[in-house]
């Protein structure tokens, strides 16, 4: 197995691939001599970065595709088989919050009345819905269109985009830490039901990394942090936020064949977030 070249002219597709952390996966993969299909559910802004991988002397395409909708996927498909050839990887990293599928408050309190004030008894079904969706049909589906392309050949793995909320979920992020755990728990399952055709399963944990996502509940306007964004940088023992590219040894370590017996892990790159019990 050859841990140096294993990526080069493998295709790759990555869901989400022109988002923050995506684009860090999208261009690791990029440097590595993989094919990478970028995939999102603004085209534009996919092929944008398709190019920028073109013109450093990469192959690339940007597809629009939305994760939450078979369709479109089984067209994305179409086009990337076109261009590429049949696809050995699949990252899953299209995902995201709604307000909607949070509360407001960390802790119950009966006597808290305060005007628009979300309590856990005010979610909204549309919110949580919306979270689980994109989450976890948003996973499960680009899984059932690009996985058939991996029956029957070698070096073939899916890495999916799981959080730290999966682990301890985080306050008031409700839906999302869920549909975050059941991704980690799809990805051990999945580990399982692929094992016999070689098809190899992992998932990565980010800890807390900037990005839009979460720009606006971690830093004000002037950049100084948040009350939320102090507390997290005070339970991380490194420090600091993740960069995308803390996450490019994890990623290529996961997706690699040589990687062949690793299956059904999932891992956490998050500075300590997870170790540290705050005391
Ligand atoms: N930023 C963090 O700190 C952090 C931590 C843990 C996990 N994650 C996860 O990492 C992944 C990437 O997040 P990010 O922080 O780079 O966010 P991002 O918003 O920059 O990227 C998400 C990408 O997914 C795309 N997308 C959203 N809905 C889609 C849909 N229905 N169909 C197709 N594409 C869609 C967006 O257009 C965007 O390009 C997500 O799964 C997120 O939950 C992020």
């Amino acid at each position: 197995m050859d841990l140096i070249s294993g990526l080069k002219d493998k295709v790759v597709v990555i869901t989400g691939g022109a988002g923050v952390l995506g684009a860090g996966f999208t261009r690791a993969l990029a440097n590595q001599g993989a094919k990478v299909a970028i995939l999102g559910r603004d085209g534009e802004k996919a092929q944008k970065l398709a190019d920028e991988i073109i013109s450093n002397g990469g192959q690339a395409i940007g597809v629009s595709a939305d994760v939450c909708d078979e369709a479109s996927l089984r067209k994305a498909h179409t086009a990337i088989n076109e261009s590429l050839g049949l696809i050995d990887i699949l990252i899953n990293g299209a995902g995201g919050n709604h307000p909607k599928g949070t509360s407001s408050d960390v802790f119950f309190d009966r006597e808290n009345k305060a005007e628009g004030l979300q309590t856990f008894f005010g979610l909204d079904t549309e919110g949580l819905r919306f979270v689980f969706d994109l989450n976890f049909i948003g996973t499960l589906l680009p899984t059932q269109v690009f996985a058939a392309d991996m029956i029957g050949r070698e070096g073939c793995s899916i890495l999916n985009i799981s959080s730290v909320s999966a682990f301890h979920p985080l306050t008031k992020v409700v839906a999302y830490s869920a549909a975050k755990a059941a991704i980690s728990n799809l990805t051990e399952w999945l580990s399982v039901y692929f094992a016999k055709e070689g098809i190899r399963v992992n998932a990565l944990s980010p800890g807390f990394f900037l990005t839009e996502q979460n720009r606006t509940l971690l830093t004000n306007e002037d950049g100084s942090l948040t009350e939320r964004g102090n507390k997290i940088l005070s339970q991380t023992p490194m420090g600091r936020f993740g960069e995308p590219n803390d996450l490019d040894s994890t990623l290529l370590w996961l997706c690699n064949p040589a990687s062949r017996f690793v299956t059904g892990i999932v891992v956490a790159v998050d500075g300590g977030f997870l170790a540290y019990a705050g005391v």
